[in-house]
């Protein structure tokens, strides 16, 4: 049986994600910052004999990264999904930078990653499918970030948030050339404007059709992916 561990799986996509691969019969790795906030997800891993299992985890929490992956040393993870992630506060324009925030931003897009992806590739690297997804935003493209955001708009710039993505592309890719030889697959996914707390109550898609769109897709991915940066509909994101 497949496993995939996803980081932030209480709500929003990283709960969507956790749900659809638990229904698909994966074994469900799914770590939170609070697991009483997890809500009906855990009458669901109460009920599915240890399968599905729901760990304590903050991603910038480096000790408790490295003792979540000591207690599953010998095991494998097929799929480390990297999905935890924050906006910072709003609006972010130019002239009221919380410097604090960004760091904070920064701890938990970037390094969360970078650390959780260091303490899990040996359990990567021994399963089947030995794949890294990081859950990155079409936000943070550069190319694609022409005009300024309207003066009023309730998130500003979003220097932080896009800032944070665009950062953590580098290291995805640099990651994925570093691991490309030990057979490990590092992918950028840019799940699309949803409706979660983060993507707010305005946008396009909901969680269910998102992870409907990503799901096949991520299913797909191997080596020859390693590198990429992939909307949900599988358009390519220039950086
Ligand atoms: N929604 C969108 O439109 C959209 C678009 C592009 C990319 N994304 C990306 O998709 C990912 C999931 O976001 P979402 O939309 O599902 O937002 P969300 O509903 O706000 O969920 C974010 C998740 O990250 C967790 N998290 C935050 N800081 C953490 C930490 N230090 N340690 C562990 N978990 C932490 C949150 O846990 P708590 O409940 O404890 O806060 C929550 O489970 C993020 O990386 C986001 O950038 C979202």
């Amino acid at each position: 049986m497949p496993t995939i561990l996803i980081t932030g799986a209480n709500k929003g996509l990283g709960l969507g994600f956790a749900a659809r691969f638990a229904q698909d019969g994966w074994r469900v790795l799914a770590s939170c910052r609070d697991p009483a906030s997890a809500g009906a997800f855990s009458a669901l891993a109460d009920a599915s004999g240890g399968r599905v299992r729901i760990d304590r985890l903050d991603v910038t929490d480096h000790d408790s990264i490295d003792r979540y992956a000591t207690s599953l040393s010998g095991e494998s993870v097929d799929i480390l999904f990297n999905n935890a992630g924050i906006q910072g506060p709003q609006p972010q324009n130019f002239g009221t930078t919380d410097y604090e925030s960004w760091a904070n931003v920064m701890r938990t897009n970037v390094f969360g990653v970078m650390k959780m992806s260091e303490a899990f590739i040996e359990h990567v690297a021994r399963s089947d499918r030995k794949l890294v997804v990081n859950v990155s935003s079409g936000t943070s493209s550069i190319a694609n970030k022409i005009d300024a955001t309207p003066p009023g708009s309730a998130k500003g710039e979003l220097y932080l948030y896009r800032s944070s993505k665009t950062a953590l592309n580098m290291v995805s890719r640099c990651m994925a050339w570093e691991l490309k030889p030990r057979g490990v697959a590092v992918v950028m996914l840019g799940p699309g404007w949803v409706r979660t707390a983060l993507g707010s109550d305005q946008a396009k898609f909901s969680v269910d059709e998102s992870v409907a769109n990503c799901t096949p897709m991520i299913q797909s991915w191997t080596l020859a992916d390693a590198g990429k940066f992939y909307l949900y509909d599988g358009t390519e994101v220039p950086w």
